[in-house]
């Protein structure tokens, strides 16, 4: 009888091998910061989870509700749709980096006293994203500033008072 040897499948190392990590410079709400990430790691993670800048939120975590929202060189994205490594030498301003000292950003001030938010949840984002849109200079009409605000959703439906803010910002910001 012919003798068949099979040979061992070779044997899988149990070792976990560490996460590459890439080294990054991010100016983050003014200040600048040398960071090691994954690769893999989103902006809204590193902020969230390594920077414990919790002011951002994840809502879907898919780009489809505007609550991760943050100012990257002064534009707005979803944070949660872009990775971190991506952004080398980027100035990042989150919720946390628009007051000046103990004075509110004028859009925030706003905020409070328009009473433009319920649970609170999606304020962060809809207040960059308001930053933002102030920035880009292309709300002229209120359809604009409607559409324009579109990608930021908010359940409690504090909408109304949310389009007033943003539109006497709008104007403001034309009579200048
Ligand atoms: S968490 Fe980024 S768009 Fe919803
Ligand atoms: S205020 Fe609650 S989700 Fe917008």
């Amino acid at each position: 009888m012919e003798n068949v040897s099979v040979s061992s499948a070779p044997k899988q190392s149990t070792r976990k091998e560490a996460p590459p990590q890439e080294k990054i410079t991010l100016i983050i709400n003014g200040s600048e910061q040398q960071i090691e990430v994954a690769n893999w790691t989103s902006l809204l993670d590193l902020l969230r989870e390594h920077l414990h800048l919790t002011g951002t939120k994840k809502g879907c975590d898919h780009g489809q509700c505007g609550a991760c929202t943050i100012l990257l060189d002064g534009k707005r994205i979803n944070s949660c749709l872009s990775l971190a490594v991506m952004h080398d030498g980027a100035e990042i301003t989150t919720i946390e980096g628009l007051a000046n000292g103990d004075e509110l950003h004028p859009v925030q001030q706003a905020f409070i006293e328009q009473d433009a938010f319920q649970c609170g949840y999606c304020t962060p984002g809809q207040i960059c994203s308001a930053v933002g849109l102030l920035n880009e200079g292309k709300a002229k009409t209120d359809d604009d500033i409607r559409d324009l605000m579109s990608g930021n959703i908010c359940r409690c439906g504090a909408y109304t008072n949310i389009f007033k803010v943003v539109k006497e910002a709008v104007d403001k910001n034309k009579s200048r």
